[in-house]
């Protein structure tokens, strides 16, 4: 991981806070952390959940892994530190847009508890929901949506998630969605129903 290599920076607190955004929105910032397995469904259920919540009046954003990849963490690759650096930028960009009153929804694999623990930990307690799309290796290999476990199975990709690279499983996730057994819509239901229990929405 980077170590802080500015000095002589000193915070600049902003008048208007998270809470007066929030005002404005009509709904609170907060981060719903999708973790799992590539091809588990993360961004197909993310999307899903955005769309419900953009047509509630919501403000709303999805950040996607492969998409971040393109740009912002380019110079990353795939081995444990690379995605430990992956996840913690990602963390802070997350903790932006809850501070902006956002709900923001990030789909990456994620796979160290540990990261997501730092992730978590990053933001104000209840603001963050990590949702564990929950799916066995053997369906994501079959569905495989970009013939990647096909390669990392020829040998072609290395420290492949779920086949050469570990993936840990969350302990106390706030939603757990099976993704291979359920619809796309009824994962989005359990999403929305259990913020709505939580208050987050009315
Ligand atoms: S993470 O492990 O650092 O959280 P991230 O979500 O950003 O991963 O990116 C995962 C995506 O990168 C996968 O959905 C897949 O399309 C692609 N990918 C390419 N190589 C690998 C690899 N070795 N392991 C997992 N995913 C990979």
């Amino acid at each position: 991981m980077e170590q802080k290599k500015s000095s002589n920076v000193v915070w600049h607190e902003s008048i208007i806070t998270q809470q007066d955004r929030e005002k404005l929105f009509g709904h609170r910032g907060l981060a719903l952390w999708f973790t799992g397995l590539s091809g588990s469904g993360k961004s197909t259920v993310a999307h899903e959940v955005e769309n419900r919540l953009h047509g509630l009046g919501c403000h709303t954003y999805v950040l996607d892994g492969d998409n971040v990849r393109h740009g912002l963490n380019a110079d990353l690759g795939f081995s444990a530190e690379d995605r430990q650096e992956n996840i913690r930028r990602l963390a802070e960009l997350v903790k932006l847009f809850v501070n902006a009153g956002v709900i923001v929804l990030s789909a990456f694999i994620s796979p160290y508890r540990a990261d997501r623990e730092r992730a978590r930990n990053l933001l104000p307690e209840g603001d963050f929901f990590e949702v564990y799309c929950r799916c066995g290796i053997a369906t994501c290999e079959e569905r495989d949506p970009k013939g990647l476990y096909k390669k990392a199975r020829a040998g072609e990709i290395a420290d492949f998630t779920g086949i050469s690279a570990p993936y840990e499983e969350p302990d106390m996730p706030e939603i757990i969605i099976d993704t291979d057994s359920d619809s796309v819509d009824v994962c989005a239901d359990t999403i929305i129903a259990h913020l709505k229990a939580q208050g987050v929405l009315s």
